[in-house]
């Protein structure tokens, strides 16, 4: 494989989850954002929110990164249109627009000195971040962003196999000893970090299911069934932030 300077920065990223007192510059935020917008979008429709009062992790830096149609809407008036295309379109060209922005802010902070993580709760307490910043509707916080310089040291996490990853011409039949090899990579990855030890992230089961793991066998594959087979059955609740933001996914008249 090749290497250079940008391709270490993206190998060598992780997620920080505790972060020195040294806080980012003027100069160094707006570093930062300039290169997250400058990445590619199909309509600028990600805004930033920052906070600069303590975050999780102690990170100096709260970003909260929202899928923004109030200003594509200001825009658009001011040329005599209105919006008729449906929201969930909108909404996902908005998430493509906003990943991007985030993840250039991303790299861009790592090749600074700084590291980061993303706080994917966000928009299950839309309506609460909308009072805290004052939001107009047609902004929708969609993912929070904590970052700031390291004050913690370890290698980078685990990917699956790129045999489970890049398919080539068709999607090909994914055999049993892939699915388990991408398994064991995964989670021998976490566990030679302590990583759930650490963080005390056993997820807790629900109903009839006994728990029969401990932090020494508990790991990513185990973790991520969790969530995705217990959490969020209902999207009610996620539906409702949305419309607080005014958001709908109603065909339009
Ligand atoms: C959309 C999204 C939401 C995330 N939410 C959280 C979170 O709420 N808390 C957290 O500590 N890490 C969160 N993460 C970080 C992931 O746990 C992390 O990226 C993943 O375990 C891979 O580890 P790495 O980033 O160190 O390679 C999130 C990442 C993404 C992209």
């Amino acid at each position: 494989m090749l290497t250079n300077p940008v391709i270490e920065i993206l190998l060598n990223r992780k997620s920080v989850r505790k972060y020195s007192d040294q806080v980012p510059s003027g100069e160094v935020i707006e570093t930062v954002v300039r290169a997250g917008q400058q990445a590619p979008f199909a309509s600028q429709l990600c805004s930033l929110l920052l906070s600069r009062s303590k975050a999780p992790y102690g990170a100096p830096l709260w970003f909260t990164i929202c899928v923004d149609m109030h200003r594509m809407e200001l825009i658009m008036a001011k040329r005599g249109w209105a919006v008729v295309t449906n929201d969930l379109s909108m909404l996902l060209l908005g998430i493509q627009d906003a990943a991007l922005m985030a993840e250039n802010m991303v790299i861009a902070a790592e090749s600074l000195g700084m590291g980061s993580c993303f706080l994917g709760d966000t928009p299950n307490r839309a309506g609460r971040i909308q009072k805290q910043y004052k939001l107009p509707k047609r902004v929708f916080p969609l993912v929070e962003l904590v970052m700031g310089y390291p004050a913690e040291e370890f290698p980078p996490r685990p990917r699956y196999p790129m045999e489970f990853v890049l398919f080539e011409d068709r999607y090909p039949e994914l055999t049993d000893s892939m699915v388990e090899e991408a398994m064991r990579v995964m989670d021998e990855g976490y566990l030679a970090q302590g990583y759930y030890r650490k963080q005390r992230a056993k997820i807790k089961l629900e109903g009839d299911r006994e728990e029969t793991f401990t932090y020494d066998n508990y790991s990513w594959t185990e973790h991520i069934s969790r969530k995705w087979g217990l959490w969020l059955r209902d999207p009610k609740d996620v539906l409702n932030e949305m419309e607080k933001c005014g958001f709908t996914f109603e065909s339009r008249e």
